[in-house]
Order: structure tokens, then sequence, then C-alpha cells
């Protein structure tokens, strides 16, 4: 395929995916910036947060992170119109969020006809405590899993001998040889090499995410990764056989991705892009 696949793209997703085929990709994980960094900066010791919005959130304070809520709007119906174009029948789209963003995305899934399949949460049983005390300790985070659908008969690929026979030993909430349930208890750690060239401020564990690769796609599928930060959807599709496009706004997280992927970073040819023979 004439495509610069296995790479980070250094540019804006919406305006990349634009220029990428229909049906071009098996399946997509968006960590989407949850917009939660309003108000003031933000420090550990001064509990400074957004009325209504406060809790353990690890405030980013960067500007992808901080839209108005119209705008916000947009750019999630913006990205997601693409994500749904650009994947197959066969595909999947899984989308990470929390309070803060995941009913809007919800909603914007139900006006594009992007169907939801299940809403998993992410249990962090290793979560920090709440230091205010008054509110809980803000422990899981929401991910829907969904997929484009194109009409006709669902198509979308899943594996349940996986799901139900895969080593999820560590998972306090998966019985062995059961179907897994929506509930995933995976503990937010990351192991001493995922962060070994440095941090992304919401890096995603490899385990949380090869999870998600393996319940949905093959050796050799195309996975799609919106809002690439350090590159740890890549890593995991990397590791798992699979080929993988990244994209990510920053330069400072491309250089991180690429550092962990240890490819050439790619600059994006969008005449290569636009004779993308899926
Ligand atoms: C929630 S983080 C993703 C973290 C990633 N899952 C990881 O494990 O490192 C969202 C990322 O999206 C990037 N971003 C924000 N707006 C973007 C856009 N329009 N196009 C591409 N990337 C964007 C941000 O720079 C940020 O690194």
């Amino acid at each position: 395929m004439d495509i610069p696949l296995n790479s980070i793209i250094h540019g804006d997703c919406i305006s990349v995916m634009q220029k990428m085929p229909d049906n071009s990709v098996d399946l997509v994980i968006a960590d989407p910036p949850y917009n939660l960094s309003k108000g003031t900066a933000w420090k550990w010791d001064n509990s400074a947060h957004l009325p209504g919005m406060g809790g353990n959130w690890n405030k980013v304070m960067e500007d992808w992170d901080n839209l108005d809520i119209v705008e916000y709007f947009k750019f999630t119906s913006l990205w997601l119109a693409e994500v749904k174009r650009i994947t197959k029948p066969t595909g999947s789209i899984w989308t990470f969020g929390s309070y803060h963003n995941i009913g809007l995305v919800n909603f914007i899934c139900q006006i594009l006809d992007i169907e939801i399949i299940n809403e998993v949460v992410w249990y962090k049983r290793n979560a920090f405590p709440n230091l205010s005390g008054r509110r809980l300790t803000a422990s899981h985070e929401t991910i829907l899993w969904s997929h484009p659908h194109k009409g006709g008969d669902r198509k979308y690929y899943f594996n349940y001998e996986e799901s139900k026979f895969g080593d999820y030993s560590y998972d306090r909430l998966k019985t062995p040889e059961k179907q897994m349930r929506t509930v995933w208890d995976i503990p937010n750690n990351k192991e001493r090499r995922e962060i070994e060239f440095g941090k992304h401020p919401t890096q995603k564990p490899l385990r949380l995410l090869k999870r998600m690769i393996q319940l949905t796609s093959k050796q050799g599928d195309l996975i799609l990764t919106p809002f690439a930060g350090s590159g740890s959807e890549c890593l995991a599709a990397m590791e798992l056989g699979r080929n993988y496009i990244g994209i990510e706004i920053e330069s400072k997280f491309v250089d991180l991705a690429k550092l962990r992927l240890k490819t050439p970073q790619t600059e994006l040819d969008l005449s290569r892009l636009a004779v993308f023979d899926a």
C-alpha cells in the first residue's frame, strides 16, 4: 500500500483524515482531549478545579485540552465523522473519555449513526485518593466500543475466543473461560519500559490497549490513532503484529512517540495518501 504505514504523522488529525480514502482502516483507537483543562494553573497542592468538574483528574493545562463547549462539540463531530468515513464496515472504533466528555461523544455517535456496541468501564484499582474529602475517589474511565454502521448486516470483527479464553489473570474481575464483561480491572501503572523515554500526561497503559486490539483486529490489520500522544496505541499495535498510523499535533509528543517506536518520523505526503488503495 502506498501510504506512510507504521509512522507518526505530525499534524491535525481532522485535516490528515480528510485526505484518507473511505473504508481504509480496520480499527481506530481514539484517545481525544477530554476537555477538562479549565481554570487557572493546576498544582497538586492547591486543588484548583473546574466548578462541577473537579476531582482527581490530571488537568494537563494544554491548549488542546481547553476548548469551549461549542468548539469542543464541533471538533468532536468533525473528527468522529472522518473516523466513520475511513473505517471499514468490518472495523471498530474505540473512544476514551470521562464524564467530562463522554456524554457528548455518545450523543455525537448517535447523530452520526455510529453504533455503540459496548460501553466499557476501565476500573483503576490504584486510583489516587481524593484529597478534598468532599467527593468520591474517581477510579474509572469510560471507553465506547462502536462501529461505523454503514447499512446492511453488522460486520464488525470480534474475537469471541479471545474474550473468553485470553489470559487476563491480572484482572480480578475477569473469570477465566467466561465471556469478558464490560468492567475491566486494569491498574494504571506503567511498566518501566513504557516511560523510559518520558511520560505523556494522559498516557494509557499498553495492556489496556492490547486488550482492545486483540478483541477487535487481526494480524496485519491497519490501526489508526488520531490522537497519538506518546504513541502507546501505535506501540501496542506494532507489538501485536498490526500496522499503524498515528497522528499527533504537538511536536514534543511526536518526538516522544518516535523514540518509543524507534522509527524515523515520516513527513506526511498527501499525494501518497491520495493513491492509497485499500
Ligand atoms: C489524551 S492524549 C493521548 C495520549 C495517548 N493515548 C498516549 O497514551 O500517549 C491526546 C493527544 O491528542 C493530541 N491532539 C490534540 N488535538 C489534536 C488534533 N487536532 N490532532 C492531532 N492530535 C491532537 C494532544 O497533543 C495529545 O497528545
